[in-house]
């Protein structure tokens, strides 16, 4: 399969994908079963996760769509970092948050610490992709759909180059083309 310059193949079937994410919701079910909850699904990548993922969440819960964004200060204090599209109450509520796919953990760690100043009870990280060899955040996934080595992927929502989004497998680029 190619996108752009770049060849890719299959890595992570739709079956299997679909298979753990019945998965993650089964487990999410149980854990937070009578709590309150809000699911706050990180854009753009993780818009296929999120919709499979929600179709098979059973406990009440809410769910809100964020963006991350970094502007240019208008003080010395450079890059700030911001989430777009927060506009949910969080004090007191059960969050978990859905990602596509934590590598270093950067963005993750960012998200948390603009979270973590809202008074949420508590906030749990789902992510459908790991890579636990170039993670040095602060944060591991709580909910991990697959832990996969240090190469590009596409596909359900990841993209090259904004390409790739729509998929329904998830491809690994193939380094020898
Ligand atoms: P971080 O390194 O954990 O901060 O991840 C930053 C972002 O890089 C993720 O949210 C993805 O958008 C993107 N990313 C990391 N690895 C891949 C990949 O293999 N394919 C597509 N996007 C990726």
């Amino acid at each position: 399969m190619k996108l752009l310059d770049k060849s890719f193949e299959v890595f992570i079937s739709r079956d299997k994908i679909q298979d753990k994410v019945l998965n993650l919701a089964d487990k999410i079910n149980s854990d937070f079963f009578g709590k309150d909850v809000l699911f706050i699904s990180v854009l753009n990548g993780s818009f296929m996760f999120t919709a499979d993922l929600m179709k098979n969440i059973s406990i009440d819960s809410e769910i809100t769509f964020v963006k991350m964004s970094s502007y240019v200060g208008t003080s010395s204090l450079g890059n700030v970092d911001q989430l777009i599209g927060l506009n949910h109450k969080l004090k007191d509520k059960s969050i978990i948050i859905i990602e596509d796919i934590i590598d270093t953990g950067i963005t993750i760690d960012k998200i948390m610490n603009l979270l973590s100043i809202e008074g949420a009870k508590e906030i749990k990280v789902c992510s459908l992709l790991f890579k636990p060899n170039s993670f040095k955040g602060k944060y591991k996934p709580d909910y991990i759909g697959f832990s996969i080595p240090n190469a590009f992927v596409v596909g359900y929502g990841l993209d090259y180059n904004q390409k790739g989004r729509n998929l329904d497998s998830i491809y690994k680029i193939n380094e020898l083309c």
